[in-house]
């Protein structure tokens, strides 16, 4: 089959099985030329860079009750905005949404720039998400690759080489699909054909649009690509962390500095993690230790924590704030900071 034969079957198979995202334009509309909010399609890409569509779903929902409009982000408070970005994971991109908020607003009027080397220099946006929303909103002609697109080409076009390897043939094999007309559909064609038929573990095969051409299939080879090379394995880190209610009912929290992990969330004061587990409380009080400990993954490391927790009275911390209870909401918390007060809260529940 030829390249635009492939991607004229994707679309149609696409017209048909268009996933329903609250983000998208339905292929009938997009079709007769409708296209969608560019701000709904980068804020949807951008938490979309390491996260399921499923998890997605309720954040891009919540955000944009709460922010209409490019303008309304741009102008809400930095802690509110972290604030709800909490349990989406990588803050930097909670971060980066907001700067980009504000220079599309102040550098662009608040309209979107609509090419992909115009958008590649507002923050937080790189070549996938560039692309992403150059096509999908613009209807420009660029290739999106994610890993859905990266498996589906290396099947359809048997591509043996490993990941992270393969990368450029893989890239080089999806623009060489894209079409010129209706690039965006064409680009969550092949991103819903990952996520719902060609799916990592167990493909549908015999549902699929693509099974004639496809030389995964034919080798009978499908579900074992792409190949990856191996991944280094992850470090363990220790730590320790250390929750205070003080008579008030007030909870010791700080800030986390803006740069690395974490960087802007709330969280509970304790020293740096590392290879051994480094006990330093922000004051000295009857600290208890918790019996549970909490374990939680990063990208590039597993993270162990024991809990400490103390009730004070009236202490000057070093680091971090009293915040009084009314304004605690743990769900504001980033999620290893959340579990850290599941671990804690017995505690306090006999006070
Ligand atoms: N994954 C990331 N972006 C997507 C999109 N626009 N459509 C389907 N799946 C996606
Ligand atoms: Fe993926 Fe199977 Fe379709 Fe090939 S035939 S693209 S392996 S689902």
């Amino acid at each position: 089959m030829r390249d635009l034969e492939l991607s004229d079957v994707l679309l149609h198979w696409y017209d048909a099985n268009a996933r329903d995202l609250p983000w998208r334009i339905p292929p009938a509309k997009s079709r007769g030329g409708q296209r969608p909010d560019p701000y709904h399609i980068w804020m949807s890409e951008v938490m979309l860079q390491q996260t399921t569509v499923a998890a997605v779903i309720k954040y891009f929902q919540a955000f944009t009750t709460r922010w209409p409009t490019v303008e309304a982000l741009a102008s809400a408070p930095d802690d509110d905005v972290m604030a709800q970005w909490a349990g989406l994971g990588y803050y930097a991109r909670a971060r980066n949404l907001l700067k980009c908020a504000r220079r599309v607003v102040d550098e662009f009027g608040g309209n979107f720039p609509d090419t992909r080397d115009t958008l590649l220099t507002l923050p937080g946006i790189g070549p996938y998400t560039a692309a992403a929303i150059a096509s999908i909103a613009f209807g420009r002609s660029e290739t999106v690759v994610d890993g859905n697109v990266e498996r589906v080409m290396a099947r359809l076009f048997g591509i043996a080489t490993p990941l992270p390897a393969a990368k450029p043939e893989l890239t080089a094999l999806a623009a060489s699909l894209t079409p010129n007309a209706r690039a965006g559909d064409y680009a969550q064609a092949v991103m819903d054909l990952g996520a719902t038929v060609c799916t990592p573990k167990s493909p549908k095969c015999e549902q699929c649009p693509l099974s004639a051409p496809c030389l995964a299939r034919a080798d009978g080879r499908a579900a074992e690509m792409p190949f990856r090379s191996p991944k280094p394995v992850k470090p363990t880190r220790l730590g320790a962390i250390y929750v205070a209610r003080n008579g008030a009912g007030a909870w010791l929290l700080e800030r986390r500095p803006d740069k690395g992990l974490l960087g802007g969330m709330l969280g509970w004061p304790g020293a740096e993690w590392g290879e051994v587990a480094i006990e330093q409380p922000p004051f000295s009080a009857n600290w208890q230790q918790m019996d549970r400990e909490v374990l939680h993954t990063f990208t590039h490391f597993h993270l162990r924590l024991s809990v400490h927790v103390a009730t004070v009275g009236n202490v000057n911390p070093t680091q971090g704030i009293f915040m009084p209870h009314t304004q605690f909401d743990p769900a504001d918390l980033p999620t290893v900071m959340r579990k850290a007060f599941d671990v804690a809260q017995p505690a306090f529940d006999k006070d």
